[in-house]
């Protein structure tokens, strides 16, 4: 995801055509984002200490598509990312826990949002290059990436990867005179061989087609600059149906087939659809009513449904859907 510099298509006014309970409320989002890591004292806290690294990547991207981009201390952000990094190059979700790609790859999000790759370098001679190796020592023969030593793949580990060293300027093709630090050819065999009769990719050869998996696997053909020429218009018209086959009466969209709608596919669907340029396929009014009944206009936050409890992750999977669909008020995402 990168965020364009201007304020969101169609400026800040046009909100006022939406009935009061379909408004965004963006104060209420900002306040409720930086009240996070105000709460010690609640279970929730702890029990999201396992990815608590990515819960400030959502909860920094929010506050960037909100257009609050400086309303977390970006001193306080940097200690938090360097105290989670660790001697082989790779990050953890908080101290205490083992480095993961999932893990190093929001360090890296966050390192690119604002703007830290200098002090990593001053903090780690040659930071983004060891940082690199650890994510380069992750892959396997056969193309793919596990999340940690322990070796379990996914087409999610290859995203991460592939995104990272893209963001760190040290993918392959982003330093030609270098010997390349991971096999891209490897890599795309292995997606490719993720996709199934359906147009839809699952996260190994065989699985089912997940909208999540589709927005790695599109992300890492993408990143690689493979995805036109790999699906072409009628391989995208084919993915394109299948993901438009997800929005269901209520407006809001699913994973996969026979399953619930859920706030956040409203970014791993759309995304891909923006990818393929078939986001025009879905029914954006329907989507964007959806999307605004999931907040919570008293406190702030998303829920995965209207009624549920919020969570940083809906909250900025939720907003990013809204930029994707042009809300007014929000900074315009560039899925591409
Ligand atoms: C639920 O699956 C899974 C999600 C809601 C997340 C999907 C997103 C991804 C796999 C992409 C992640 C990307 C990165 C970079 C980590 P489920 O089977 O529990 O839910 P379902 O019932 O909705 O299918
Ligand atoms: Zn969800």
């Amino acid at each position: 995801m990168s965020l364009a510099a201007g304020p969101g298509r169609g400026g800040g006014g046009a909100q006022g055509q939406l009935p009061e309970e379909l408004q965004l409320v963006v104060e209420k989002h900002v306040a409720y984002i930086q009240s996070l890591d105000t709460r010690r004292e609640e279970l929730e806290y702890h029990l999201t200490e396992h990815l608590r690294i990515s819960g400030i990547y959502w909860g920094l991207t929010a506050l960037h598509l909100l257009g609050h981009p400086d309303a977390l201390p970006r001193e306080g952000v940097l200690d938090f990312v360097f105290i989670c990094l660790h001697e082989n190059g790779g990050f953890s979700p908080a101290p205490g826990h083992d480095p993961h790609m999932l893990y190093t790859l929001s360090a890296v999000q966050i390192l690119a949002m604002v703007d830290g790759f200098g002090e990593l370098e001053k903090k780690v001679p040659d930071g983004k290059t060891k940082v690199a190796r650890y994510i380069a020592s992750l892959q396997r023969a056969n193309g793919t990436f596990a999340g940690d030593e322990w070796g379990e793949t996914d087409t999610r580990f290859m995203y991460g990867a592939l995104n990272a060293l893209s963001l760190l300027g040290l993918l392959p093709q982003q330093q030609p005179d270098q010997p390349p630090m991971i096999d891209i050819p490897a890599a795309m065999a292995h997606v490719k061989a993720c996709q199934n009769f359906d147009g839809g990719f699952g996260s190994e050869p065989g699985a089912e087609s997940h909208s999540g998996q589709v927005f790695t696997c599109c992300g890492a053909l993408s990143i690689a600059g493979e995805i036109d020429s790999y699906l072409g218009e009628a391989g995208k018209d084919r993915l394109g149906a299948w993901l438009s086959e997800r929005q269901l009466p209520s407006g809001g969209l699913n994973g996969r087939p026979e399953k619930l709608v859920d706030v956040c596919y409203s970014w791993w669907v759309m995304s891909s659809m923006a990818m393929i340029d078939r986001l025009h396929w879905i029914d954006k009014g329907k989507l964007t009513a959806f999307i605004l009944q999931c907040q919570d206009a008293d406190e702030g936050g998303l829920a995965d449904r209207p009624g549920d409890m919020v969570d940083v992750f809906h909250t900025v999977f939720g907003i990013a859907g809204l930029s994707l669909l042009g809300h007014p008020g929000l900074v315009e995402v560039d899925a591409a």
